[in-house]
């Protein structure tokens, strides 16, 4: 039996992994955010409504499920609270949601430093969602972040009055201004009083509900190919969504962990900038992202697109010990004419089965395809593999024989309804 499972996106983010986590919550006693912040959006859709999360877990809509927001994550408070109440304003009470007293807080002057980040590498920007993650999980390894339990704590306005006075040097050395030092503290210490009752020590919650057998679902943020050691960096976030991330950002031990579900695109998107060798800049590319509604949950910005690319997967299913995928989106494929994956890259004419660590490599690498029919068919509907228009099916096996990899579950529609499960995952 999977007591622990954790899903993860195995390509450059945005693969479904609110709506599959959501879905399997449905059996979930906990669910654990493990890294990230609200560069995260993941979306979910039941019961004809639309929720998009940046913080909290997707577990949050079962009043019996237990919510972590982890020690790995970098927390703004101020997301945080509107989250929470947009939550309650729609019925759902927060009181399952508990934040770890040694996740970090992101505060105004990260995202400030973002921007100015961004702004000074110019041509060579990252692309990132300025929501300040870079900054804070910098204070965080240079030691100089305020955690949760700081921010709980009476000595809490001393400590911010010295931190932010020092980031506001660094702000108006890069031409930027200046955080209201007063204005902000009142602000955050409000924030602070509406969350003090979520915020505890959440590794003995989680260790007992272990011990009690309960079951308990890792919810990761972005993509492994986004992960700070092994995504394509510098183009990259800063942290690890990858499976090693969960025990370190948790605090459930390595040998806890059961299974690792994949979350993958039916093909492939990115946000920001970086190398993508599947990439389609043409009217197919504009086509399936008006199809997919492939615009940022957290940015809005157009994601780019791209063919379904094997090497990125087996990569993914290797680096983090993947025992399954859920192919998802596979329903904005019908109509496309001829699909393609990518089964390996040629670099200076040499076959190259995995990613290359320096980015000018990866820039170079040329995707060599396999060709296969595509579907007319509306899929929307279908409720088990068999159903699947043959071609349908053909696609899901040579994805499943590119990347040595069972396809446990697939996915045709946003709703969660739209969900097909070919054996028990959780
Ligand atoms: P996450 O960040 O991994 O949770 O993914 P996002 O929520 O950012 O992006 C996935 C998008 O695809 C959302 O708009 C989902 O509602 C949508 N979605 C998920 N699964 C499917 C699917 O099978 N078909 C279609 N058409 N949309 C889907
Ligand atoms: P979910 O959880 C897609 C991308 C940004 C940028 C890079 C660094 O919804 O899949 P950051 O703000 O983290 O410093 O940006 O990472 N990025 C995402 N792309 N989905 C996400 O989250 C992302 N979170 C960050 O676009 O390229
Ligand atoms: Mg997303």
């Amino acid at each position: 039996m999977t007591q622990t499972l954790v899903v993860i996106g195995s390509q450059w983010g945005d693969e479904g992994k609110g709506k599959i986590t959501n879905y399997l919550s449905e059996k979930a006693d906990v669910v654990v955010r493990y890294q990230g912040g609200d560069n995260a959006g993941h979306t979910i859709v039941f019961g004809g409504y639309t929720y998009k999360l940046h913080l909290i877990p997707s577990g949050i809509f079962n009043p019996n499920t237990i919510n972590i927001c982890g020690n790995g994550m970098v927390i703004n408070p101020r997301s945080l609270v509107r989250e929470i109440l947009n939550l309650k304003s729609l019925g759902y009470s927060c009181k399952n949601l508990y934040i770890s007293d040694r996740a970090h807080v992101l505060f105004d002057h990260h995202q400030v430093l973002d921007e100015l980040q961004e702004e000074s590498l110019a041509q060579r920007k990252i692309g990132t969602t300025k929501k300040g993650i870079g900054p804070a999980y910098t204070d965080k390894v240079s030691r100089q972040g305020i955690r949760m339990a700081d921010f709980m704590s009476e000595d809490f306005p001393l400590v911010y009055r010295r931190v932010v006075r020092a980031h506001n040097e660094v702000i108006i050395q890069m031409g930027g201004t200046p955080v209201d030092i007063e204005t902000t503290l009142k602000e955050y210490e409000s924030l602070a009083s509406t969350i003090r009752p979520m915020v505890k020590d959440t590794i003995p919650l989680l260790h007992e509900a272990y011990r009690e057998g309960q079951k308990i679902l890792f919810e990761g943020a972005q993509g492994a190919m986004l992960d700070i050691d092994f995504g394509t960096y510098p183009y990259v976030t800063s942290s690890n969504p990858s499976s090693g991330g969960v025990a370190v950002g948790s605090g459930i031990g390595v040998t806890r962990i059961d299974a690792v579900l994949g979350i993958v695109k039916a093909y492939t998107t990115r946000v920001g900038e970086g190398p993508f060798p599947t990439e389609l800049l043409n009217d197919l590319g504009d086509h399936i992202r008006e199809v997919g509604h492939e615009f940022g949950t957290t940015t809005r910005r157009p994601r780019r697109i791209g063919w379904f690319d094997g090497v990125v997967l087996r990569y993914s299913a290797m680096i983090n010990g993947m025992t399954g995928v859920a192919l998802m989106l596979l329903d904005v494929l019908s109509g496309v004419e001829e699909l393609k994956i990518c089964t390996h890259y040629l670099l200076d004419g040499k076959q190259l089965n995995y990613i290359p660590a320096r980015l000018e490599d990866y820039e170079r690498c040329v995707p060599v395809y396999r060709r296969l029919p595509g579907w007319k068919e509306d899929i929307t509907m279908v409720k088990s593999f068999d159903e699947l228009p043959i071609a349908t099916q053909n696609y899901i096996k040579a994805i499943e024989e590119v990347c040595q990899i069972h396809v446990q579950c697939f996915s045709v529609g946003p709703d969660r309804e739209q969900t097909v499960l070919r054996e028990p995952i959780f």
